[in-house]
């Protein structure tokens, strides 16, 4: 099946937020519009909303006034649900509420030809349910669009157990012609994004709650280390702590109580205070007037290195090495265990273990666990943790040395897996379940996590460049060293790193 032609009336009903977008999307496309709501003057004040959001693109010249005036002669607020009885597509963001929803589909059932097909924007209600009572189940999907529509690519094309494939496939190619980056999803609880994004904030969580760095220390390593455009703090503060916490709550339950969807009692202890982020002026930041950002905590050595030895293969970290190069470090390679050392300090890359165990298990003093870089070439800060007692010279060196190759580092307690390698190998296990699953394909599930919420890579791909067997002892170390379910590999990982492939195999 090809896109639904321009010439399909669609309709929206729910003229908030999303509804409103989404019509705007819609109207931008070609389609004439209709946007339904039950709050009278809702509708046309939407359109009145998008008329002027338009208008100041046309004022910015980033587009034409015949296009504006185009998109809003397509947009018609609708007095009534019968108007819609000659709509191809229906699209429901009303109130996220599961008895509301199904009687606006019984209603529409009742009003609509059977060729019309019906769509929700739930975020986290199960469209299998949605569509139960209904008289033709297979014609209600999920259409999942991302806040705010008209700028986010992403949209979830969900199927529930009834959904009739071939209209999936019409609602895909649909949402590719208005301009998006659809991909399928099964309706599982979260879909892809709000399943798969949990560890991205979770892990963050955990680790400001255990004292391991600030939060504008873990925030600067997952922007300026990690590659992600901000760090979970930034980011909940700018969603909103009532919102994301309610997400992670329902995400939870819907999973009856899986830790690795545990909330977080640091998250609830702000949504009980009312700091809500931004919105409140409040939330790990403050907002109020005149504040000062925190600035992130970083070592400073002043020692001066100029060579140092690598010892086997440092996996994803060998791409320190030509940065050093670069900078007229001499570097010595020759046989061993994936070491790096310099004066008497000893780095490595994380495996999961803490520096203290690593040190104790493998004989090693003053040594320095070093953190992943999205990008070792390009990082401008990485995460170091250390045993207890590394003597201070030995500090000095090897802080010298990642200063020397370009990277403000920051330390943090002596925390398992650190930040950026525990959030991406989490990311990674928590995609590999839902493709094991078969809620998504790889690719995408790569692609709802580059285009939903804008990684850097996505989640499966990202894990095949560090290495699997990386990742797998990772995982295991992890939940060696907290003794939690939390951090259980995914059996989707393990089989792949036996098999001796890749999530994208
Ligand atoms: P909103 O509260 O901004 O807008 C909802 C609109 O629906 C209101 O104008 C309300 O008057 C209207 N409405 C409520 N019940 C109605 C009914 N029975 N018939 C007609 N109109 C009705 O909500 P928002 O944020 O736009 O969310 C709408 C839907 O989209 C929800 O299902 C939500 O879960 C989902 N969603 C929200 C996202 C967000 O970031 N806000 C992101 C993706 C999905």
């Amino acid at each position: 099946m090809t896109a639904l032609s321009t010439h399909a009336r669609i309709a929206v009903i729910g003229a908030g937020a999303m509804g409103a977008g989404i019509a705007q999307v819609a109207a931008q496309a070609g389609h004439s519009v209709l946007l339904l709501d039950n709050r009278p003057g809702a509708a046309a004040q939407a359109i009145e909303g998008i008329d002027r959001q338009l208008g100041k693109r046309v004022e910015n010249g980033k587009l034409s006034a015949e296009s504006r005036n185009a998109t809003v002669a397509r947009l018609h607020a609708a007095q009534t649900i019968e108007a819609l009885a000659d709509c191809a597509l229906i699209i429901e963001a009303i109130v996220e509420n599961l008895e509301v929803k199904r009687d606006l589909f019984r209603q529409l059932e009742d009003i609509c030809d059977e060729q019309c097909v019906l769509a929700s924007n739930t975020s986290s209600l199960s469209i299998t349910s949605i569509a139960a009572q209904l008289r033709h189940p297979q014609r209600l999907l999920g259409l999942h669009f991302f806040n705010p529509a008209p700028v986010m690519a992403l949209v979830e094309i969900v199927s529930g157990l009834a959904s009739d494939p071939a209209l999936a496939a019409c609602l895909y190619d649909t949402a590719r012609a208005w301009g998006k980056k659809p991909v399928h999803t099964r309706s599982t609880p979260g879909f892809i994004v709000n399943r798969v994004a949990r560890p991205f904030y979770a892990e963050s969580l955990r680790l400001v709650q255990e004292h391991a760095a600030d939060c504008p220390t873990l925030d600067a390593l997952l922007r300026e280390a990690g590659g992600f455009a901000m760090g979970a703090f930034e980011l909940t503060d700018l969603i909103g702590h009532d919102v994301n916490y309610a997400v992670t709550c329902s995400v939870f339950d819907a999973y009856y109580g899986d830790t690795r969807f545990l909330p977080s009692l640091i998250q609830k202890e702000l949504v009980d205070a009312g700091r809500l982020g931004r919105k409140s002026g409040q939330g790990f930041y403050s907002y109020a007037e005149g504040a000062q950002r925190p600035q992130p905590t970083s070592l400073d050595s002043e020692r001066t290195v100029t060579s140092c030895v690598v010892e086997g293969d440092l996996g994803i970290a060998n791409g320190l090495i030509p940065r050093l190069r670069e900078q007229g470090v001499e570097v010595v390679q020759r046989d061993g265990a994936g070491l790096l050392r310099v004066g008497d300090a000893v780095l490595a890359l994380s495996d999961g273990r803490m520096a203290c165990q690593r040190a104790r298990e493998e004989g090693l003093r003053n040594l320095i666990l070093v953190d992943l870089a999205g990008d070792y070439a390009k990082a401008s800060r990485l995460a170091i943790g250390c045993v207890a007692d590394i003597e201070p010279a030995a500090l000095a060196d090897g802080v010298a040395l990642l200063q020397r190759a370009g990277f403000v580092v920051s330390r943090l307690s002596d925390s398992p897996a650190l930040v950026v390698l525990r959030t991406v190998a989490m990311l990674a296990n928590e995609a590999a379940d839902a493709l094991l699953q078969g809620v998504a394909s790889a690719a995408d599930i790569d692609l709802a996590m580059r285009a939903g919420v804008n990684y850097p890579q996505g989640p499966l791909a990202w894990a095949d460049s560090i290495g699997l067997t990386h990742i797998l002892k990772v995982l295991e170390n992890l939940q060696a060293s907290y003794g939690e379910e939390r951090y259980r590999p995914s059996l989707l990982l393990r089989r792949r790193v036996a098999e001796g492939g890749t999530f994208h195999d």
